[in-house]
């Protein structure tokens, strides 16, 4: 009989003592986030032109992609936009300038007020960057509902990766996703691009780590080259073999092959599905290990299994949703 003295750790992490004896899964609630398409927050015609591209989430830029002399125009812009309701059920996210800059407390106050579903936070470095934005957009009255994203693209956001997570740990900070700054990061680190990603690879995967350790969500950086399908495809390959959830774009030509990518396969789905229905078999619920179609198959396959047709569901769930709005 095992017993907790056999899972020390159990101790102080009873949800994984559950999940050892019983690969309960806690309720899978996915919001799939495979492509997230930022547009700089002083192009009306791009804000206009989301309204109808197939992204699951779209980045309405007030940062980096926006000139000093067009940041409150733009601020203006996106906020009408965010509550003008008309952009069906893709998740919305507002980049904000940092809290240090002139406009950075402006940005936050007035995106609270927008109530998109997420705040995306540049440049942060430390935990403590996270804790105060959430600070501010409690004190702003955002709703609930918004929630923080963090841009992982300094030197010390790599080094910090793993404090930045857990500050996702308490929900009074609201964190859910991590978001790769990639060009940044190879202008901070003066590493070169690469067509494999050579300097890239270990700050990916050290970001997927710490997401996936406080049960995060990750998005790959952007792909600057917009007229190469070809390297494009071969990037979004890349970062899902990584693991990320998806990835930033810069333009509207990538969000199809990105969805395309980061979706499950039909294969992937069907094999799922034979695993869940192979340990539901009368004899084989209460079994560790069983064989499906010649293959050793353990009860963590059970869990990616049940992973897999999640996302799927969502993404035909959303899919369902577009074509109601007439979207697709
Ligand atoms: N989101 C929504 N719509 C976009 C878009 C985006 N990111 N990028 C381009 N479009 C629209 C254009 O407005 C244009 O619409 P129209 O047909 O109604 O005129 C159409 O797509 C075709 O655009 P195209 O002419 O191919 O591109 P462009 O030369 O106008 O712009 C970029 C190229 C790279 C400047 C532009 O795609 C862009 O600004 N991307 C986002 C940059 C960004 O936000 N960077 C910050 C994070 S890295
Ligand atoms: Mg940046």
């Amino acid at each position: 009989m095992v017993g907790l003295q056999d899972f020390p750790r159990c101790l102080y992490r009873p949800d994984a003592f559950r999940t050892l004896m019983t690969d309960e899964e806690p309720a899978m609630k996915i919001r799939p986030r495979r492509s997230v398409l930022y547009m700089p927050g002083a192009n009306q015609r791009a804000l206009d032109k989301a309204r109808t591209l197939p992204a699951d989430a779209l980045i309405l830029d007030l940062e980096d992609s926006v000139a000093p002399d067009a940041k409150p125009q733009a601020r203006d812009n996106v906020c009408a936009a965010v509550k003008s309701g008309d952009y069906g059920s893709r998740e919305l996210v507002i980049r904000v300038n940092a809290l240090e800059t002139p406009w950075g407390t402006a940005d936050m106050f007035a995106a609270a007020d927008a109530e998109p579903d997420a705040i995306l936070v540049p440049k942060v470095s430390h935990p403590g960057d996270i804790v105060s934005a959430a600070k501010v957009i409690k004190a702003a009255g955002a709703p609930e509902k918004t929630r923080l994203w963090a841009m992982i693209e300094t030197p010390m956001s790599i080094l910090n990766a793993r404090e930045i997570a857990q500050t996702g740990a308490d929900p009074e900070n609201r964190l859910s996703c991590l978001v790769l700054g990639t060009n940044d990061l190879l202008k901070e680190s003066r590493a070169r691009m690469t067509g494999d990603r050579f300097a890239v690879v270990p700050w990916l995967a050290m970001s997927i780590v710490a997401a996936r350790a406080y049960g995060l969500d990750v998005v790959d950086g952007v792909y600057n080259d917009f007229k190469d399908d070809a390297g494009f495809r071969e990037e979004c390959e890349h970062g899902r073999t990584l693991g990320m959830d998806g990835k930033t774009l810069i333009h509207p030509s990538q969000v199809t092959p990105c969805n395309d990518i980061f979706s499950p396969t039909a294969d992937e789905v069907a094999w799922s599905r034979r695993i869940i229905q192979a340990f539901a078999e009368p004899g084989n619920d209460k079994k560790g290990v069983i064989t499906v179609d010649g293959k050793m198959t353990e009860r963590l396959h059970l869990v990616m299994a049940r992973r897999t047709v999640a996302i799927a569901e969502a993404i035909e769930e959303m899919s369902m949703a577009e074509a109601a709005e007439g979207r697709s």
